[in-house]
């Protein structure tokens, strides 16, 4: 980590029935894109630093280079994960073993560094989630984690409860950042569910005709704070998505692009310049394939997904269920329409033809489904 790419094996014990990363997210640790000052991740989050910097008098300690290798304490109990949240399941979460996951949150370092004493930080990092296929969606990307500790002296003055103080100091707080991005962008405040905060917001922006999620956050669990002996404090934490910020402010149609190595995507960029915007340079059409299978009770969208992306790569653009029926018998059928489409050339018929032949193979021997 750091630069540095990451061997499964120096990780993996390979009879782990546990792990569930496949090589294809293994090469992704490490990449780092949020400290490429000339990529939109990277951009994106100086940006934010500058805000931080410009808007507050007292320091927001920043941290990009924590490992995004946890223990499921640090990524689930420690932020009051329940036992049974869905996030710790194998189907959306990434296990190096029973105990060691990918980080699916930056939120896994909250305890850590509260317990190191720090009261007010930044932390941006590469996060990892087994999750479905289209173009907001990708198994990694980035987030930044802003944390913040209040005193009595500081909620005080202000006459208010604790709690009401931190929660509009935080909406305050990411509407301004929203502003210094974006300028004027519509958005809207939803409340939510989230085990270490409550009161919980997300902030969604209003982006190509719907409304994205961008940033989920809240007033800090009660208990988290006193873990760290900091029983009498109140605190506000986010956690923004970047990959999502990156593609309302510069206009980037799909996620699979901040991978791209490809200099058409990267010269587009320059360190510092926030308000450009993407011109598209792939019009290569797309190429659509239905699969369709009896599934059995095992079968999960997430893991198929996870068998196309492992044989396609960044060539599938979009995996989406166009029919499910049950029969007579209780069988249950489902239809997918695979979207392939590359960023960067056209796709011959034959390459296509051949990776839809490669699912079909895979998803019959690994997912035990019985193809139609
Ligand atoms: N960890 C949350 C997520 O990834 C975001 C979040 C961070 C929410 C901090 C509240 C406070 O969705």
């Amino acid at each position: 980590i750091g630069g540095v790419t990451v061997a499964r094996n120096d990780v993996v014990r390979d009879d782990d029935p546990t792990n569930n990363v496949p090589d294809s997210i293994f090469s992704k640790l490490g990449m780092q894109l949020h400290r490429r000052d000339k990529h939109p991740i990277g951009i994106i989050k100086n940006a934010i630093y500058d805000y931080f910097e410009s808007t507050y008098a007292k320091k927001f300690e920043t941290f990009e280079d924590l490992s995004p290798i946890v223990t499921t304490k640090q990524n689930f109990d420690d932020v009051l994960v329940p036992a049974d949240h869905v996030s710790r399941s194998l189907n959306d979460t990434y296990y190096v073993d029973s105990q060691t996951v990918l980080r699916c949150h930056t939120s896994a370092h909250q305890a850590e560094l509260l317990r190191e004493g720090h009261r007010r930080f930044l932390v941006t990092g590469d996060v990892y989630r087994r999750d479905s296929i289209d173009s907001t969606h990708y198994p990694v990307f980035h987030q930044m984690e802003g944390f913040c500790v209040f005193s009595p002296e500081d909620w005080n003055e202000s006459g208010k409860d604790s709690t009401l103080y931190a929660a509009e100091d935080l909406k305050k707080c990411l509407e301004g950042l929203a502003r210094h991005l974006f300028g004027a962008v519509e958005m809207r405040w939803v409340d939510t569910y989230f085990p270490f905060t409550e009161p919980s917001f997300e902030l969604e922006i209003y982006f190509k005709e719907d409304w994205l999620e961008v940033l989920g956050c809240g007033v800090t669990e009660q208990r988290i704070l006193k873990q760290s002996g900091l029983e009498n404090n109140v605190a506000w934490a986010f956690g923004l998505g970047l990959e999502r910020l990156a593609m309302v402010l510069f206009d980037i149609p799909d996620i699979r692009l901040f991978w791209s190595d490809d200099e058409r995507f990267t010269s587009q960029f320059g360190k510092g310049e926030l308000g450009v915007k993407f011109k598209p340079f792939s019009k290569y059409p797309p190429c659509y394939k239905d699969i369709s299978f009896w599934i059995s009770e095992s079968f999960t969208e997430n893991n198929f997904c996870e068998v196309v992306r492992g044989i396609a790569g960044d060539l599938v653009e979009e995996v989406k269920l166009i029919d499910s029926f049950t029969n007579k018998k209780g069988m249950t059928s489902h239809c997918y329409r695979i979207v392939f489409r590359s960023m960067e050339r056209s796709l011959t018929d034959e390459e296509v033809n051949d990776l839809q032949s490669k699912v079909r193979d895979e998803v019959q021997r690994k997912l035990n489904v019985e193809l139609r």
